[in-house]
């Protein structure tokens, strides 16, 4: 079981207390068993993960590192990646657990070594790191020196990978809440950095996220904002007639300068692009932990820079500004 408690103390700390009020109800409905139907089974794994004792924790490291391979015998190692495999697909990291290594679909340590020298260094900061999926961004923000880390996604699955990772930490103010970011309480205005990464384009009207990403931040703190862009002008943006690389959830896709242009009637100031890459098959592919198809079976077979629907690849930005 996690102890909210410190999390509690410091929305109260920073004048927050509704939330702090709503937040152990907004728990007890998500976490209510009868939302999702694996949700028991994952609680029981995590209830049955072992207690192990490491003094090795390493978040500054491509791989979020927890324990050593020397910590553990042979025979509960693999019982440990057994425990490990019932969450699958594993999705964000990668991970190195008392020597396990989760080699996830997703090489996410290449989008923080995109990002990690262009931002507002993290110590000491509140952070919030809006769809966190499992948390991978959120260690690797606490070993940036942050003083707490909040991650929200509805996505139940993330939230217990997460929580099996912290039970093999230990106590740890980084905390991942199995939510939205339309059931935030508008205008917090708390936190000194937000992350939002991969989110924009899966949100039916991208200039009410960016909004309600700005009503997060206090005055003059700094939004870290990836999204997945097109090559244009100013006022071009696809919208998918159905799938784009298979999803059926993205919505937007801007060019820079309409992206930048939307962040300034969102309340944003001092707006710099600090990055655009193309999503290659070797950061985002099938795994042992995500055996389902990824990317290079969304790509046409013929012409990798286009989808199976025939829209470009995807390319994503980093964008980085402050709230005015
Ligand atoms: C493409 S993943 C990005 C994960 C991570 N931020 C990264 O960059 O690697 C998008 C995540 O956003 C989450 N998400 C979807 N809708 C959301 C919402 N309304 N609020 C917060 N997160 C959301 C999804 O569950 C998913 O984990």
């Amino acid at each position: 079981m996690i102890d909210y408690q410190p999390l509690y103390n410091t929305l109260v700390e920073a004048k927050a207390d509704a939330w702090a009020k709503l937040l152990p109800q907004q728990l007890a409905a998500a976490f209510d068993f009868s939302r999702h139907g694996n949700l028991e089974q994952w609680q029981t794994v995590i209830e049955c993960l072992p207690e192990l004792a490491t003094a090795h924790r390493l978040l500054d490291a491509d791989a979020v590192m927890i324990g050593l391979p020397d910590d553990l015998a042979e025979v509960d190692r693999m019982e440990l990646e057994q425990q490990f495999k019932a969450l699958h697909p594993w999705r964000k990291g990668p991970y190195n657990l008392f020597g396990i290594k989760i080699d996830t679909e997703w090489r996410s340590d290449w989008k923080w070594n995109r990002l990690k020298n262009h931002i507002a260094p993290l110590t000491q900061r509140l952070i919030l790191d809006v769809g966190c999926g499992n948390g991978y961004h959120c260690w690797r923000m606490l070993g940036a020196d942050a003083k707490m880390v909040i991650g929200i996604d509805p996505l139940l699955l993330n939230v217990m990978q997460f929580q099996l990772i912290r039970k093999l930490y230990g106590e740890v103010p980084v905390y991942v809440l199995p939510m939205g970011i339309e059931e935030l309480p508008a205008g917090l205005k708390i936190f000194d950095t937000v992350f939002s990464m991969g989110v924009l384009y899966h949100r039916r009207s991208p200039i009410d996220h960016l909004l309600e990403l700005r009503q997060c931040l206090r005055s003059g703190g700094e939004l870290v904002l990836e999204t997945l862009i097109i090559d244009g002008c100013l006022g071009q943006s696809l919208v998918p007639e159905d799938r784009y690389a298979n999803m059926r959830n993205v919505w937007f896709i801007p060019s820079i300068d309409t992206l930048i242009s939307w962040m300034k009637r969102c309340g944003f100031e001092n707006i710099r692009l600090v990055d655009v890459t193309v999503t290659g098959t070797d950061e985002q592919r099938t795994t042992e932990w995500m055996t389902f198809n990824s990317l290079k079976d969304f790509l046409d077979p013929d012409n990798q820079a286009f989808t199976i629907e025939g829209l470009p690849a995807p390319k994503r930005a980093i964008i980085i500004a402050n709230a005015e």
